[in-house]
């Protein structure tokens, strides 16, 4: 029995139990995959690091940190690891574990990246503060969280109903869509230099129309019961999917890096 410490995984609102996680955890992956790897890539990244990939998912950023690292090695943690393939790489070490128990020597890690984890996280600040400590001299942290945009904005009454039960069934479980807007001054405070930031829009409809199928189709039984969408509502946004004029901004993705002082990699 696994003992989760964040909310929407421990409720079952999310988690690997449901067959269509993965689907979404891949869907994710299709949408921001090129960013995350832009924003990395945009760091000195070296072959040699060693690299730590929290709240790895389904894996697709691990696996390409150990392309990109391919003298270092990749760990790749998640409180369940069912959807990681630890052959896929000879550098890469697949840690099943609760991050907010787990520890590692200080000083461990070139990179760690996060992606979607934090905002499920309880004691959010705080978990940012020991992902520091992990880092080597010169090391870098890559916090990528998202930013709910506000529901009643969007031009589609249907998505407005969507997303308000969206957004409020992601509260009652534990999980704050906001924090990542002061993500880099957190990064700040906790003494990182260099500390910069870039946002990703979303899509919802349009070119990325199967993209936001699979997370309300997972969500599906949250929303149904927070009595703010029926079923109705439901089949009426499979159909809006279809709708080639419909295309929303339902959210962006904040990454927010910053680097620990030290080491011989200083930057220009
Ligand atoms: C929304 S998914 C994001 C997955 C991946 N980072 C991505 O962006 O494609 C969040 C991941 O964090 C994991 N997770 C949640 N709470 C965790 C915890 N306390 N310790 C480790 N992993 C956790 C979940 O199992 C899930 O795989």
């Amino acid at each position: 029995m696994r003992e989760a410490a964040t909310a929407p995984y421990s409720t079952g609102m999310l988690g690997n139990d449901d067959p269509g996680e993965r689907d979404r955890l891949e869907s994710i992956q299709r949408s921001v995959d090129i960013f995350t790897r832009n924003v990395i890539d945009g760091l000195p990244v070296q072959a040699s690091w060693n690299c730590l990939e929290l709240g790895a998912g389904a894996g697709s950023i691990a696996y390409w940190l150990a392309t990109r690292c391919p003298a270092g090695r990749v760990v790749a943690v998640d409180i369940d690891t069912r959807l990681l393939d630890a052959g896929r790489a000879a550098n890469l070490e697949v840690q099943e574990a609760d991050i907010t128990q787990h520890d590692y020597a200080p000083g461990s890690f070139d990179l760690i990246h996060a992606r979607y984890l934090f905002c499920h996280l309880p004691d959010r600040d705080e978990m940012i503060a020991r992902a520091v400590g992990w880092l080597s001299p010169g090391g870098w942290l890559v916090v990528e969280e998202p930013y709910d945009l506000p529901p009643g904005t969007s031009p589609f009454p249907l998505v407005q109903r969507i997303l308000t039960a969206y957004q409020h069934t992601h509260r009652q479980h534990g999980a704050d869509m906001t924090w990542a807007r002061g993500l880099p001054a957190l990064l700040a405070r906790n003494a990182l230099t260099e500390v910069a930031f870039a946002g990703n829009l979303g899509c919802m409809g349009g070119l990325a129309k199967d993209r936001w199928r699979p997370l309300i189709e997972r969500a599906a039984p949250a929303l149904l019961a927070s009595g703010l969408v029926s079923d109705a509502d439901l089949g009426a946004f499979t159909e809006l999917l279809e709708d080639p004029t419909f295309v929303d901004i339902p959210q962006m993705t904040i990454s927010a890096w910053g680097r620990r002082e030290g080491g011989d990699g200083e930057t220009g």
